[in-house]
């Protein structure tokens, strides 16, 4: 079932969102060579607490995972796309970092994520070429554009092949993979709530996007142009089949009568 939320309760999941941009800039500014994922995730759940807040991610057990989730982000570097578990390896210059993130705040979830280049952006100093490092940028910019292409697309009266089509144009346009079988979804008391939110799908199709509707969209592209995708062992990173890198943008929208309002934002 689809719950419409009445602007009260699109505030309250507004104030999760500011948790969720607050803690997801300092975890970005944080971000450096020689620093371990690991660290990462103690930072976020430091700064959960002392927001009040509660861990989306940890504990959380869907159907086809191997167990509960261990940690409060999920960092996924370079050919990993989603769902990585913060290790104890250090990031390297010209890594590609994508860090995903929810809290519940009062009952109310907010789920945002972002992608960016370990570093000082000097290609030079980047582990790889120089092109692989600014090949990287595009590839987050592009990540970026898709998302901000799928919220402008959210517009109360449209419908939800549209927010999938401005996504998919994007993705495609610039000759990116994307992951089959893979989008946003639903949020509000649950981080995965109905409807789906497809990366890609036909216009003017699907559900009628109406005021009251809160949705995560992210769009996650790979920069091999293929779409297919591998679980790691630990049974919960996805990685791209074909090794190359990946990149994930995603905030946490609501339908309004003025348009769609970004959730996630500090
Ligand atoms: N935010 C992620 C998503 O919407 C959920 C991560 S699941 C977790 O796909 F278990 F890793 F937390
Ligand atoms: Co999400």
């Amino acid at each position: 079932m689809i719950e419409l939320k009445t602007p009260g309760e699109i505030d309250a999941i507004d104030a999760a969102g500011s948790v969720v941009a607050r803690i997801l800039a300092a975890v970005r500014e944080r971000a450096a060579p020689g620093v371990r994922p690991s660290e990462l995730d103690a930072l976020a759940s430091d700064m959960i607490a002392e927001a009040g807040a509660v861990s989306s991610f940890r504990g959380y057990h869907p159907r086809w995972a191997p167990g509960p989730y261990p940690g409060v982000l999920c960092v996924s570097v370079n050919d990993a796309v989603v769902h990585g578990i913060p290790s104890r390896t250090k990031l390297r210059e010209g890594d590609l970092l994508s860090v995903d993130f929810a809290v519940h705040l009062d009952g109310w979830c907010a789920d945002a994520a972002f992608s960016v280049v370990v570093g000082n952006g000097d290609p030079a100093s980047a582990v790889g070429s120089a092109s692989s490092a600014s090949s990287d940028e595009k590839l987050i910019a592009t990540t970026e554009a898709a998302l901000e292409a799928g919220i402008a697309a959210a517009q109360p009266g449209a419908q939800m092949g549209d927010v999938g089509h401005a996504i998919g144009q994007v993705a495609r346009g610039a000759g990116y993979g994307m992951l089959a079988d893979h989008g946003g979804h639903g949020v509000g008391r649950s981080m995965h709530e109905e409807p789906h939110v497809p990366n890609e799908a036909k216009p003017r199709r699907g559900l009628r996007l109406r005021p009251g509707l809160v949705i995560a969209i992210e769009p996650m592209l790979h920069a091999g142009g293929k779409d297919s995708y591998r679980h790691d062992r630990d049974g919960w990173t996805i990685r791209t089949a074909d090794g190359s890198r990946a990149a994930h943008a995603e905030h946490t929208i609501a339908i309004t009568e003025n348009g769609p309002r970004i959730l996630t934002l500090p």
